[in-house]
């Protein structure tokens, strides 16, 4: 009988993340396509604490037309889930940064001087998924003079690099210093095969620096906790355990 106690708890640690930093997701209620009120983003958090999350650092949109957001539309909602977090007596540390569309309101918003990062000025960015950003490796350039320390989103989402003559370009961003954020949805297979092949060849090829859950509802924690328990998860976690940054960077 308590060997069976023993098997059962050993198998419950083994569907924890193996990291205890999200860097990505959309859980500040009201501010984007991710959690609507309060209340889903309280469930929210305590379904990440179960998978072993201590430390959150949400990520809101700014999309230049539809999420124009900045840190005074921010703020008041950050402040009301971090003291609904500490009401609920929630091991959980939440801080936040932005995800930045690289567009015309972003580049403004980098010239403003108030460029929501993570700590030690990590920026998180990401494409258009239509069309690479125009000139978008001179504005990676033009971050790096500014000592943005760059975290592009989801690489593997971007279908027009998936060609195999346009697949290079992972390896050329990554080498000019460009830190990678894998979605976990991706490698679920949430978002399709593709996907998940290619953020499975960006571990292959070791580009990938961080994970982030992108948690934007229920249905993705749902994927999510489907995917802690498969024999995928065992898989990425042995080629990643140790390597990513999420504990390490800030
Ligand atoms: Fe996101």
């Amino acid at each position: 009988m308590f060997d069976f106690l023993r098997k059962k708890s050993k198998s419950e640690s083994e569907n924890k993340l193996f990291f205890s930093t999200d860097i990505h997701c959309h859980i500040i209620p009201g501010v984007d396509d991710g959690s609507k009120n309060l209340s889903t983003s309280l469930e929210l958090v305590e379904r990440m604490h179960g998978w072993g999350i201590q430390r959150i650092l949400a990520t809101p949109h700014v999309t230049q037309d539809t999420f124009e957001n900045n840190r005074q539309t921010i703020t008041p909602p950050f402040e009301q889930l971090r003291e609904a977090i500490v009401e609920k007596g929630l091991d959980i540390e939440l801080g936040h940064a932005a995800e930045y569309r690289l567009d015309e309101f972003s580049v403004s918003q980098f010239n403003s001087g108030d460029t929501m990062t993570y700590p030690n000025n990590y920026l998180l960015i990401e494409n258009s998924f239509v069309q690479e950003p125009l000139n978008f490796r001179q504005l990676l350039f033009e971050l790096m003079l500014k000592d943005y320390r760059l975290v592009w989103a989801h690489p593997e989402r971007y279908s027009y690099y998936y060609d195999k003559a346009k697949r290079k370009a992972y390896a050329d961003i990554h080498g000019i210093g460009v830190k990678f954020q894998v979605n976990l949805l991706s490698l679920t297979g949430y978002y399709g095969k593709e996907q998940k092949r290619i953020a499975e060849e960006l571990i292959e090829k070791g580009l990938v620096d961080f994970l982030g859950t992108d948690l934007h509802n229920h249905r993705h924690a749902d994927a999510i906790e489907a995917y802690l328990a498969s024999k995928d998860y065992r898989r990425h976690r042995q080629a990643l355990e140790g390597k990513i940054l999420n504990d390490k960077a800030f």
